[in-house]
């Protein structure tokens, strides 16, 4: 009998029971083990990523993201927009996808620690899949440029946060030098494993749609994700899985648009601190990007990208964190100079959940109103008795 789709192969199984609990091979108690759900992206696209029979996967089931329509961006824009939900991955941002691979090779070659620089997320995510292998992990962030949340996390999954005196650009040199110099593995998009596992948005997204968008905007800082969906896209039409491939609109922020401007910006600032970057790592991945697809890199301000943030919130009801809004206010900008054809099918990476970031939310909102346990008082706070 053929297994049915999603089992595990007769031979993979050999459940043996230890402590009186049968496990699979992995060593999951086999009743844990969903064989039926989402398997991460390494299971998923096996055959599309740098990994064989003998990688350990060290997976958190990464990816399956959903990709919600957007109604109200879309009568906004007159385009079809759908809106790809990065923050749904397990610690909150895209970049898992990039480091369940990353990891996973890290743990193959033998590797006991790993390191990044990250505006945070990286960093979160890093500490996640090394608790995850038990690996060592080290993160070095600008210090005071984070958010609390994201440093929550990598504190929470118990890495070593170096707060350093200077920005993201700064950190990522010295995390460079310290992986080429100390026997620990750089996890940041400069390792090639990230961008592979990152790819994986894009074939989601032409199988979600069938087909691939024909605008794709998507935030961009150190440029490894938009090199990296690029890659998705180029891979998923040469396979055959889409006609035709997006083209690429990546948005960085004004005051931090080193490629917009087409040199480094030393002492980048933005309200979007996970891309607050000044000299992106992957330029040459964005501007091939931009190039290939016939698209282009451009500014929005602060104002734009909190005003996207807000109607993301307020009316998509999507909480996302301030770099993710970039996106949609670059596309609510080209839509708005008309630069974007009527009737287009758009995709938006919203790359972070907006709770790890959530001082902006709350310092935005009026203090909620201190009640007594009194429904009339509740009632004439809430405007119901007429
Ligand atoms: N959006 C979020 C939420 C991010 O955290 C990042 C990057 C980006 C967009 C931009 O992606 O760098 O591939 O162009 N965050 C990195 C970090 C720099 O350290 O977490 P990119």
């Amino acid at each position: 009998m053929e297994p049915a789709e999603g089992s595990v192969e007769p031979a993979e199984r050999s459940v043996e029971p230890r402590g009186g609990i049968p496990v699979d091979r992995g060593g999951a108690p086999v009743n844990m083990t969903a064989r039926r759900a989402w398997p991460g992206v390494v299971e998923r696209y096996r055959d599309r990523l740098p990994v064989g029979p003998s990688t350990p996967v060290v997976t958190l089931l990464e990816g399956g993201t959903p990709l919600l329509p957007a109604p109200v961006l879309s009568a906004r824009t007159g385009c079809e927009v759908h809106l790809k939900i990065e923050g749904a991955n397990p610690t909150g941002s895209f970049k898992d996808r990039g480091m369940t691979v990353a990891v996973s090779k890290a743990v193959e070659e033998g590797s006991r620690a790993v390191l990044c620089a990250s505006t945070g997320n990286t960093s979160a995510s890093a500490a996640a899949y090394a608790a995850r292998a038990a690996l060592t992990c080290a993160v070095l962030v600008p210090d005071g440029k984070v958010a609390a949340g994201k440093l929550a996390q990598a504190l929470v999954h118990g890495a070593t946060v170096l707060a350093v005196d200077g920005s993201f650009d700064d950190c990522l040199t010295l995390a460079r030098d310290l992986a080429d110099h100390y026997p620990v593995t750089l996890v940041n998009s400069v390792n090639p494993f990230r961008i592979q596992g990152q790819k994986t948005v894009a074939f989601e997204i032409v199988e979600a749609l069938g087909r691939a968008p024909d605008v794709h905007c998507i935030p961009v800082g150190n440029a490894g994700n938009i090199t990296a969906t690029w890659l998705g896209y180029r891979e998923a039409a040469e396979l055959g899985l889409a006609a035709a491939r997006p083209v690429m609109r990546g948005f960085q922020a004004a005051g931090a648009a080193p490629l917009v401007h087409g040199q480094p910006v030393p002492r980048p600032s933005t309200i979007a601190t996970a891309i607050r970057i000044g000299k992106p790592a992957s330029a040459a991945g964005a501007r091939q990007a931009v190039a290939e697809s016939g698209g282009g890199l451009a500014a929005v301000t602060d104002r734009q990208i909190m005003a996207a943030y807000r109607l993301l919130a307020r009316e998509e009801g999507v909480f996302v964190e301030m770099a993710s809004a970039a996106a949609v206010a670059g596309l609510l900008a080209l839509a708005a100079e008309g630069s974007i054809e009527r009737g287009s099918l758009v995709v938006a990476t919203l790359t972070g959940n907006g709770l790890k970031d959530p001082d902006w939310a709350v310092n935005g909102a009026p203090p909620p109103l201190q009640m007594p346990v009194d429904s009339r008082a509740a009632a004439r706070a809430l405007d119901l008795e007429g």
